[in-house]
């Protein structure tokens, strides 16, 4: 007997092993049955030249092209928001397996969503620690806020709500991710987990309005690059294509002082160039390379408002550039 176990079931609990003869989108935790786009429609949407160039490098990575189904299942992910049934079939022909095989990865693995979802896609964990530590609770005051119940999303799209099993950040309970990134408060404008610090009533409402304030000021979501994206060029070099996203500097901070403006960050050890760029216009300069011991960089011809990014690079790979830093 199989029991479907999905991170992303919409209902609010997992279908039981004697009901795997229910429909698909029952098994798949869905409260209603999801309409699905035609092939046609799906592959409109994903024969563009950009799709077909990130395509053709991820496939120059693997031995065989089965390998690169799970980054290609997440490239219709990315570009759909989810992954119809006819997303499924476009993956297994450029991987050269079966549809069957496909299906079977894109069911087994849970962060691929099998229906459209609102802007804001909050899964709250349910699991042990963070049920020991007031999911329930966390979980209902969500469904009154936003007037409906895990699995469902609300009328002007904006929120759906899921159960969502551990989350991997146990000791923060309870936890939530907002999309793709967890949030258990809301700091100088951005969402945060600090350490130990876990949702709660107050929290959750900063969160929210947090997401009601963005949808506000942005019309769209910007699109992630899931895979750290193929840059193209980076200091003007094409991308190698045995590309593959090294870690970036994180905590890119910049802060104008006397002395001009002081870039400070955090990196993997296995980062062997660091570049600091500066933006001019709509176009980044090289300001410096430090040395990837270091720990800060001092512009000593920086103002305050100036734009800061630092890419890493680990051999001749470089990962995307890192979140930038106004001074
Ligand atoms: S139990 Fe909730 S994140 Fe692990």
């Amino acid at each position: 007997m199989i029991e479907f176990v999905s991170n992303t079931n919409f209902a609010p609990s997992n279908p039981k092993a004697e009901n795997v003869g229910e429909p698909l989108h029952l098994q798949l935790g869905h409260k209603s049955e999801v309409a699905q786009p035609s092939y046609e429609e799906v592959f409109a949407k994903l024969d563009s030249p950009e799709i077909k160039t990130r395509i053709g490098h991820l496939l120059k990575q693997y031995p065989v092209e089965q390998g690169a189904l799970l980054e290609v299942l997440w490239i219709a992910q990315s570009e759909l928001g989810w992954v119809p049934h006819a997303a499924v079939k476009w993956a297994a022909q450029i991987c050269r397996c079966s549809p069957a095989h496909a299906w079977g990865v894109a069911t087994f693995y849970t962060m691929y969503k099998h229906a459209p979802t609102g802007r804001f896609f909050l899964q709250f964990c349910q699991n042990i620690c963070c049920h020991t530590a007031g999911a329930e609770n966390i979980i209902s005051i969500a469904e009154k806020k936003l007037g409906i119940k895990a699995g469902e999303t609300t009328k002007d799209n904006l929120f759906t709500i899921v159960r969502a099993e551990c989350l991997g950040a146990c000791g923060n309970g309870p936890v939530m991710l907002v999309n793709d990134d967890f949030a258990t408060d809301v700091i100088a404008g951005e969402l945060a987990m600090p350490l130990n610090v876990g949702l709660n009533e107050e929290r959750l409402d900063k969160i929210i309005a947090w997401c009601k304030e963005r949808a506000a000021k942005m019309p769209l979501e910007p699109k992630r690059e899931p895979l750290g994206g193929v840059t193209g060029a980076v200091h003007g070099e094409p991308q190698t294509t045995d590309f593959a996203p090294a870690p970036p500097a994180l905590g890119v901070k910049a802060t104008a002082g006397e002395n001009g403006v002081s870039i400070v960050w955090k990196i993997a050890p296995e980062v062997t160039v660091l570049a600091v760029e500066r933006k001019n216009g709509k176009k980044w300069e090289l300001i410096g390379n430090p040395s990837v011991k270091d720990k800060e960089f001092v512009d000593a011809n920086g103002k305050s408002g100036y734009e800061y990014r630092i890419i890493a690079t680990s051999g001749e790979r470089a990962a995307k550039p890192s979140a930038v830093s106004i001074s």
